[in-house]
């Protein structure tokens, strides 16, 4: 493998249209469009999606190539997420990457998103050594995974339920926020007081040595408190209105303190019972400017380097893919042009 690699990657999992491009497995650009069909539909439209990333994939791909200065004729592999997402996402960017690699006459990678989210913290230098305790918080999942060397991980624990950005994106909803939920509360929660509901940490699940958790708990107990408007008995809309817009910053600062708790307290114990000495949180809640504090006050404490990417490789993004594709392709694999996209494609 020439180590002046041209890669494009692409990815189109969700409601980002994404591209990049790699020279030698250095990021050269990196372009991502973010959908704004769904906005005000309080969620991600799977066929709005779709038809978005139909008429964004072809400008997307051409701005990421023209940033980098380099021909679509000079690429010397193509790079795509093939799963997990939405099954009608994943198509678009897989088809557009095929055609690609089918014309080039060069190799194709199909990426897992999950797997690109855990590497996103090798875009960068610096990079955490190998192994690690990897937390991936996004929309779709919440899990954690210890990461060894060569593409090797095992898994830690999970939630049961809920992810932590959907539960964001929920109890956003709930209180009157937009979609995505995850940034506006982050937002709001700055001028609220954490302490105001008393919501469940759920405890760690610890059995079979597994670190799983739940947020579930911590949701339902937002919806009856603002469905009681703090008190006892069920109200009215009217003031149940009223409440939020006393109590809104207060309710969102306590809803996240509660994941933030859950999540901080999961890497902390998978730290310590692995042993190892770094930590890193990837996916789009790791955005969350509370639960970087907290992970780097709890890192600080109990000694171990933590690592987040930057704010535009937590969220989705290509230069993840192309970075996984890299280290694919260093090893020696790639993909046959009848790769299929798999949606509920796992670890
Ligand atoms: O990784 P990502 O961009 O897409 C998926 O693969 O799911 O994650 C999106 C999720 C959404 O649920 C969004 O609400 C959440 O990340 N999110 C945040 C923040 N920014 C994005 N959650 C909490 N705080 C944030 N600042
Ligand atoms: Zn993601």
């Amino acid at each position: 493998m020439p180590d002046s690699l041209r890669l494009l990657a692409i990815e189109t999992s969700c409601d980002d249209t994404a591209a990049a491009v790699l020279v030698g497995g250095r990021l050269v650009s990196n372009v991502r469009a973010a959908q704004r069909v769904h906005q005000g539909l309080g969620g991600v439209v799977p066929e709005l999606a779709s038809r978005a990333h139909q008429q964004l994939i072809a400008p997307v791909v051409r701005t990421a190539l023209d940033e980098a200065g380099i021909e679509a004729a000079e690429l010397d592999a193509i790079a795509v997420t093939r799963g997990p997402g939405l099954a009608g996402s994943l198509l678009v960017g897989l088809s557009f990457a095929k055609a690609m690699a089918l014309a080039l006459d060069v190799p194709l990678v199909g990426v897992n998103h999950l797997e690109g989210h855990i590497y996103s913290v090798f875009i960068e230098e610096p990079h955490p050594p190998l192994p690690y305790v990897c937390l991936t918080v996004s929309g779709g999942h919440t899990q954690l995974d210890l990461v060894e060397d060569g593409f090797r991980h095992t898994s830690l624990g999970r939630t049961r339920d809920d992810a932590a950005g959907e539960a964001f994106d929920k109890v956003a909803k709930m209180i009157g926020l937009p979609y995505p939920g995850g940034p506006a509360i982050d937002r709001l929660a700055a001028e609220g007081d954490p302490t105001f509901l008393d919501l469940p940490r759920t405890r760690l699940a610890n059995d079979h040595g597994r670190l799983d958790f739940s947020f579930s708990g911590i949701k339902t107990n937002v919806l009856y408190s603002v469905g009681r408007a703090g008190g006892d008995a069920p109200v009215d809309e009217a003031a149940r209105e009223a409440f939020l817009d006393r109590h809104r910053a207060d309710v969102a600062a306590s809803f996240q303190q509660a994941v933030v708790d859950v999540l901080v307290a999961a890497v902390r114990e998978a730290v310590a019972v692995t042993g190892v000495h770094a930590a890193a949180i990837v996916g789009g809640v790791s955005a969350n400017r509370q639960l970087r504090a907290a992970a780097e006050a709890a890192a600080t404490q109990d000694g171990f380097a933590l690592f987040v990417p930057r704010l535009d490789f937590s969220m989705d993004n290509a230069a993840m893919i192309g970075v996984t594709a890299h280290a694919r392709l260093a090893a020696g694999q790639h993909d046959p042009l009848t790769l299929t996209a798999t949606p509920n494609l796992a670890l």
